[in-house]
């Protein structure tokens, strides 16, 4: 891709050599104060052309790509690799009360591959002949996710990368499925607005995930991979 940070593309490529077959990973883009928006909700753009280089490079390491239904909403997501070389993932969107409407792009029939993941009480009524509708687990309004990866690795989707949003991927967290956790830091302070991790409150910092990280440059932005399991 043009105007993108080789060097530091090249270092986010090797990290990711090393991704088991099986396995979860998760992204967010955010400002130096972990900021993913602004109150009013403007987020367009906080990362750079690298940044979404790199995300675009963590889809093509990976066998499905899921997001949930508010980032579906939001930023009406393609979800593929168009700036990288690499194979397009499969699209799963995380819907348990399936409020998206079929024109999303994230439903293009585009030979890829598409599962729409509901709870079994809010079936679909519209449905599209290319996407697969799943009903997962669903209690006191939570999806369990574990079963959905396992459900997911069943179809021989091992790997996976949760792109989003913060709810989505803060559930993940909660639930210990993430391996990986990939962070674009942008160096702008919103000072406002929400954060892209948001976890049950602490007493004591012995309760906060403690693990390694490794960083590198790509262009002015820090890409920081955050490991789950040592
Ligand atoms: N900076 C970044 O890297 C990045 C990436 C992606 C998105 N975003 C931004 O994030 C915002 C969207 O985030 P968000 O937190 O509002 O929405 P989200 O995480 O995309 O979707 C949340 C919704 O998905 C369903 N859901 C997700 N996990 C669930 C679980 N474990 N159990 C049950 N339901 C679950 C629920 O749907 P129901 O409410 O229908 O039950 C939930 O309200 C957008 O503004 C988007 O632009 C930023």
């Amino acid at each position: 891709m043009n105007g993108t940070d080789e060097q530091g593309l090249a270092t986010a490529k090797r990290w990711l050599s090393s991704l088991p077959s099986v396995g979860v990973i998760a992204q967010l883009g955010q400002s130096l104060d972990g900021r993913i928006a602004t109150p009013t909700g403007h987020s367009h753009y906080i990362n750079g052309p690298s940044a979404r280089a790199v995300l675009h490079l963590l889809r093509a390491h990976v066998d499905a790509v899921l997001v949930g239904v508010g980032t579906a909403l939001a930023d009406q997501p393609q979800l593929t690799t168009r700036h990288v070389e690499g194979p397009d993932p499969v699209r799963v969107v995380l819907d348990p009360k399936s409020r998206i409407n079929i024109d999303n792009p994230l439903f293009n029939d585009d030979g890829v591959g598409v599962i729409h993941c509901h709870a079994s009480a809010h079936a679909p009524t519209s449905r599209l002949a290319h996407v697969d509708y799943w009903a997962v687990p669903y209690h006191d309004g939570a999806v369990d996710l574990a079963t959905l990866v396992a459900m997911l690795a069943e179809r021989g989707l091992g790997r996976v990368l949760v792109e989003g949003g913060r709810t989505t991927v803060s559930t993940f967290i909660q639930a210990q499925l993430i391996d990986r956790l990939y962070l674009m830091i942008a160096p702008l302070l919103i000072g406002s607005g929400p954060v892209g991790v948001a976890l049950p409150a602490i007493d004591h910092l012995d309760q906060a995930i403690r693990r390694t990280m490794r960083t590198t440059q790509v262009d002015d932005e820090l890409l920081v991979e955050f490991s789950f399991r040592e």
